[in-house]
């Protein structure tokens, strides 16, 4: 054979593997919204930056007729490129090969790209579509899948790991995913549960279809498995490189600074009136983040998932920030639950990956009754907690309104280590509101009034004196629990030069084999 014939054979060899199962079941993938492994590696990387590993990888199963046929790539197309000039390393399940099962193999290659990853200190995107352990396999798959797993464990808090879900995920295949920090999700075409609706109606009888037992729209808003939901690929694709803009390469570094041109000083004089006056009056906390940050640019993580709380990052200064927000908006920012799990992980992702905490806090504290009791309320509120305190990243913290009892406590309070904390003029920092107190503390003179006006008229008087005392942010201030009373116009630039203080903040915990944080 001439050189020139080896290299034409190269070339029809890397032609042959990018068709990966063929031009047949390419053209079905298309005609259900779904684009190949190869053209979302492309969409999602720098134009040009993608070095394709492995593409010559076949698999060595010898069952059921497996032998005799055999896809180049088997079924995942691996390697790495950069997104705005960063290397991040990739995987994407081609679904056009055996369904994207996963086989010893496909296995070994992603977890190739997965330990040169953890080596170069670079994030890893996986892209998911895959009918789940190639069946005609058997154990070697599982074991693959535990490989798998087991990187993803030791590479959680190193180095960032997303994953997009833009087919089926199912069974065990669920757990790569969900052992990652981020898992976006398209509409319509995408689904992830650990037993189908088949097994799931043999088992307890229920009929549920595939989008109601794991679309996006259930992980997105109801279990909280997925952080981000898009309309298509596409705009999945897209978002995943906005995500990566806020991060760090690796927990050894700093987040990308970018230039800003939003002034640091900007008043915004709405902030002033922005809070109802009555405090039993909703207002929209996203309209006070969009106010203080770079550019009212603010990517929401759990965008549709207890919405009480909000989380997502945005830039202050040109340096990125992980916010956390009670949202009045929405059940008055209690903090139940889900809000509690939600903004936990939240937070460790900030804390492991070098970025500042800003938290927003407007809580008339934790959701009672036996529901959320039940549920475990005592331990998901002690994970947030666990997460604030542990946390040794700039904290800053701003009371917006309302701050009673044990919430005020969990969110990022001075004795948490709060770096800065400041308070509006109309902050209530209590142990409760004013009516539940006085319930309380004057029960017994209540009960004795026997005429109703009168009674109330008792309860309206206690109640202001109460709200004299607490319902202010002065008795804190005075204690120094909060560093300053500042005037909400002015919020933006309070918060940016405390960050900007913080920028040299060292703190470390004390030498552990780990925490046992209440999971
Ligand atoms: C081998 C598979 C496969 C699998 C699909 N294929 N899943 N091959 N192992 N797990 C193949 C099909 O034979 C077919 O091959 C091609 O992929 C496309 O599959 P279709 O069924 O035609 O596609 P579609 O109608 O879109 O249905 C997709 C699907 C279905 C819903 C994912 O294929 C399916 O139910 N697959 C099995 C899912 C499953 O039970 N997996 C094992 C779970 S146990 P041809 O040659 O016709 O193109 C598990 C344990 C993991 O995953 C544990 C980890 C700890």
């Amino acid at each position: 054979m001439s050189n020139q014939d080896k290299i034409n054979k190269l070339i029809d060899l890397r032609a042959e593997a990018k068709l990966g199962g063929g031009l047949k079941r390419i053209e079905k993938q298309h005609e259900q919204g779904k684009m190949t492994a190869h053209e979302r590696i492309e969409m999602l990387l720098d134009d040009g930056s993608f070095e394709e590993l492995d593409m010559f990888v076949t698999h060595r199963c010898h069952n059921f007729g497996l032998e005799k046929k055999k896809f180049m790539g088997d079924g995942v197309v691996t390697g790495y490129g950069t997104i705005d000039g960063r290397v991040v390393y990739v995987f994407a399940q081609d679904f056009t090969v055996w369904g994207g099962s996963l086989s010893e193999t496909m296995a070994l290659k992603i977890c190739k790209v997965m330990d040169m990853a953890m080596k170069v200190g670079a994030p890893v995107i996986g892209i998911n579509d895959s009918g789940g352990a190639r069946i005609q396999e058997g154990v070697t798959s599982l074991a693959g899948y535990a490989e798998i797993f087991e990187r993803n464990i030791l590479a959680s808090g190193v180095i960032p790991q997303i994953s997009a879900i833009f087919g089926p995920c199912a069974g065990g295949a669920v757990y790569s995913p969900a052992l990652t920090d981020f898992i976006m999700m398209t509409e319509n075409t995408s689904y992830m549960f650990v037993t189908g609706p088949k097994v799931v109606k043999t088992v307890t009888g229920e009929v549920i279809s595939i989008e109601d037992l794991g679309g996006a729209d259930v992980h997105a808003s109801k279990s909280g498995v997925a952080h981000f939901k898009a309309e298509n690929e596409e705009e999945g694709l897209m978002l995943i490189r906005k995500l990566l803009s806020y991060l760090p390469q690796n927990n050894l570094e700093e987040p990308p600074a970018v230039e800003c041109h939003d002034p640091i000083e900007r008043m915004e004089d709405s902030l002033n009136e922005l809070v109802p006056e009555n405090p039993n009056l909703p207002y929209d906390i996203k309209d006070v983040i969009d106010l203080i940050v770079d550019d009212g640019e603010f990517l929401e993580v759990h965008r549709n998932y207890a919405k009480n709380i909000v989380t997502g990052f945005c830039r202050m200064d040109g340096l990125s920030v992980g916010v956390i927000a009670n949202q009045p908006n929405y059940l008055a920012g209690v903090l139940d639950c889900a809000a509690s799990k939600k903004a936990a992980r939240f937070v460790r992702f900030c804390d492991a990956f070098n970025i500042p905490i800003l938290t927003l806090v407007d809580v008339p504290g934790f959701l009672p009754g036996s529901g959320q009791e039940y549920a475990g309320i005592i331990n998901e509120g002690a994970k947030l907690m666990f997460a604030f305190g542990e946390a040794t990243v700039p904290k800053v913290t701003v009371t917006i309104r309302k701050s009673y009892g044990g919430a005020h406590d969990v969110m990022s309070c001075k004795q948490l280590r709060g770096d800065f904390n400041y308070a509006w003029p109309n902050a209530q920092i209590a142990v409760m509101g004013a009516k539940g107190a006085i319930e309380i503390i004057e029960g017994r003179k209540i009960a004795a009034i026997e005429n109703e006006e009168e009674k109330a008229a008792y309860v309206e008087q206690k109640s202001k004196e109460y709200e004299e005392v607490f319902a202010n942010p002065y008795q804190a201030a005075a204690y120094g629990y909060i560093d300053d009373v500042i005037e909400p116009r002015n919020t933006r630039f309070r918060i940016i030069r405390a960050f900007q203080n913080l920028q040299t903040k060292r703190l470390t915990n004390p030498m552990k084999k780990h925490s046992n944080i209440p999971l």
